[in-house]
């Protein structure tokens, strides 16, 4: 009895494990990806729409970088392989995505806003690349995310204070970026004396200042100084002038005292 239950789960498991079928969401995923990278060492060759065909037929695919479990991609391996080009928007097809790595190649564009709807990333390394403009607010929807790594690249704008709010995330580093602007208070969380990310993750970036880095940087600070150099120096100068047209007024007065005097003389009655 029991042993005919468990045969039967067995087969019932096996019908319900998808064969070896593509998932369209998948297909577009990674077609989109691959038109949007320029690949000159050719690494991607096997990245073509034939081998599209089935990436996940095994529990490994047979795409570089690519790795499946349960028929979908859920990992992106595609660190130091002299990629061009930028992340495609239609990364987001890839659903089941957990991990993301594309360090270290020479990606350029925005980190697609997309990417929010990947619900299930742990990992996001986009680090040592090209790219620019903000780091996406809605990252913070990504709410399993740990890791955040997208050191030395070129990306502007503040550090969104929502992703404070990502409660697994163990490692952030913005670092050698051109952030500005304070660092969140819900980044640098601290539990008893330590900081929830330490001076490693915030360094490199011109702008940005507040704990753990130090306060607003010098040159906002000379230029605090030089303005009220400008102004004492303003109150100084016309200090001056007004001096030297009362100088001036007063010579011109002595002088006309001098003449009516002189006159006064002349005018004086001869004996
Ligand atoms: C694609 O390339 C990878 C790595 O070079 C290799 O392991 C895999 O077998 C290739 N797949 C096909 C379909 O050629
Ligand atoms: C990147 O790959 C090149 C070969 O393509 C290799 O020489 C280099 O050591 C790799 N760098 C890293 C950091 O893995
Ligand atoms: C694929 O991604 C594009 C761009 O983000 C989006 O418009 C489209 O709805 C996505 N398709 C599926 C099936 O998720
Ligand atoms: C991200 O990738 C870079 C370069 O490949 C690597 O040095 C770094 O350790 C990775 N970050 C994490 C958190 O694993
Ligand atoms: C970020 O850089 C882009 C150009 O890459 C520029 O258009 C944008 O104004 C910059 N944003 C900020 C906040 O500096
Ligand atoms: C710091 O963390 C505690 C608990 O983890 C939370 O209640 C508090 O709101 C956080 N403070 C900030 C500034 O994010
Ligand atoms: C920052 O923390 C990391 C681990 O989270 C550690 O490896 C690194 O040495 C620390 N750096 C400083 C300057 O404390």
């Amino acid at each position: 009895m029991n042993i005919s239950k468990s045969v039967f789960s067995l087969i019932l498991i096996t019908i319900l494990i998808p064969p070896s079928y593509q998932d369209p969401k998948d297909e577009s995923c990674l077609t989109n990806l691959f038109n949007s990278f320029q690949d000159p060492n050719n690494n991607l060759r096997n990245w073509t729409k034939p081998s599209f065909s089935n990436p996940c037929s095994d529990f490994n695919s047979n795409l570089l970088g690519a790795t499946c479990n349960n028929g979908r991609i859920y990992k992106l391996s595609l660190q130091n392989l002299s990629l061009y080009g930028a992340i495609s928007p239609y990364i987001s097809n890839c659903t089941n995505l957990q991990s993301l790595d594309i360090s270290n190649n020479f990606i350029t564009g925005p980190i697609p806003d997309t990417i929010q709807n990947l619900v299930n990333l742990a990992v996001l390394n986009l680090s040592e690349n090209h790219l620019s403009g903000p780091i996406p607010t809605s990252l913070a929807l990504c709410f399993y995310l740990n890791v955040i790594d997208v050191h030395s690249n070129d990306l502007n704008g503040t550090i969104p204070p929502q992703l404070g709010s990502l409660v697994r995330l163990s490692s952030f580093d913005v670092s050698n970026n051109k952030l500005s602007g304070v660092i969140p208070a819900s980044l640098e969380n601290r539990t008893g004396n330590l900081a929830r990310f330490n001076v490693s993750s915030f360094v490199g970036n011109k702008d940005l200042y507040g704990y753990p880095l130090g306060p607003m940087k010098s040159s906002k600070g000379l230029s605090i100084l030089a303005i009220v150099g400008i102004g004492l120096g303003s109150g100084l100068l016309s200090l001056v002038i007004s001096f030297t047209v009362v100088c001036v007024w007063l010579r011109a007065a002595e002088h006309k005292t001098a003449v009516a005097e002189q006159q006064g003389k002349i005018s004086l009655p001869d004996y």
